[in-house]
């Protein structure tokens, strides 16, 4: 199981949409097996999955809290053929909160532990991030193999990325040393000034950019989202759908490099 984490401190740069028309992506056009661990407190990819409930108790959180949880329990099937989801709720907020005081046990690898039992079973788990670094990110970046960071190109674009690129070298140096940033996934692009100069800008200071971007689709992604469903069902031919197919052709295509 490949485990990728889509991951940026800045809200609403299209994380949790890149990483549902991923999975979709993956499960419907790849036959791949995909698990969505969603570790945001919000939940939006549990929502766009259907499967959103404030009061579950078996989420996310218990990957943080337990020593060995029983992911036959926690893990849902969801309404597509190939892609199962670990869902978050508000739990996850107080499962963050007495992970970091409980130093009885170590801290950071409870996702990595919590998943190996289901290594075996899915091609693929994607998980969709909140816009922060907090306890359950950090285990999220420990379990990792890849690291996709959506950027969107206004002009707090690289907020952030300075941080994060440290907190990976460090969860590098410190826990897995596989970890390694796949590429900045440049979404909502449009054609303008502001968008180009921000890629020469990523890709002067090193930073690998997907040649492939996602373009900016304003009513089809949005109306995908109140529909609850991934874009690349909702509106298969639209721009961004597009784009989200010929990305992940690329995403694979780079990792298949990689292990060669
Ligand atoms: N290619 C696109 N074109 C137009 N709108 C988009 C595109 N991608 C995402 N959006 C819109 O941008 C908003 C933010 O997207 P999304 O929720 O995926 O971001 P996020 O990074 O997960 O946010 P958060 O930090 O709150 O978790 C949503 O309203 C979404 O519909
Ligand atoms: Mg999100």
């Amino acid at each position: 199981m490949h485990i990728i984490s889509i991951i940026s401190l800045k809200g609403g740069v299209a994380k949790t949409t890149t990483a549902v028309n991923m999975a979709y992506i993956l499960a419907v056009v790849h036959k791949k097996r995909v698990l969505v661990v969603d570790n945001d407190k919000q939940g939006n990819a549990s929502k766009t999955f259907k499967r959103y409930d404030t009061g579950d108790r078996d989420t996310v959180a218990r990957m943080m809290l337990e020593r060995s949880p029983d992911l036959a329990r926690i893990i849902r099937k969801t309404d597509y053929e190939g892609i199962d989801i670990i869902t978050a709720n508000m739990d996850l907020l107080e499962a963050n909160l007495r992970t970091v005081v409980d130093t009885g046990r170590q801290q950071q690898t409870r996702f990595k532990k919590a998943l190996a039992p289901v290594a075996g079973d899915y091609d693929f788990c994607i998980i969709d991030n909140a816009p922060d670094i907090n306890m359950s990110i950090i285990n999220a970046l420990v379990a990792s193999d890849d690291v996709i960071i959506p950027v969107f190109m206004d002009q707090y674009s690289f907020d952030g990325l300075d941080i994060l690129s440290g907190q990976i070298e460090q969860i590098r140096e410190d826990f897995n040393e596989n970890l390694r940033i796949a590429g900045c996934l440049v979404t909502q692009y449009q054609n303008n000034d502001v968008n180009n100069q921000g890629i020469g800008f990523l890709m002067a200071r090193g930073i690998k950019v997907f040649g492939q971007r996602i373009r900016r689709t304003e009513r089809k992604v949005n109306e995908s989202t109140i529909a609850g469903l991934p874009l690349a069902l909702y509106s298969s031919r639209c721009g961004a759908a597009q784009d989200y197919k010929k990305f992940v052709v690329e995403y694979l295509g780079g990792i298949n490099h990689a292990d060669a």
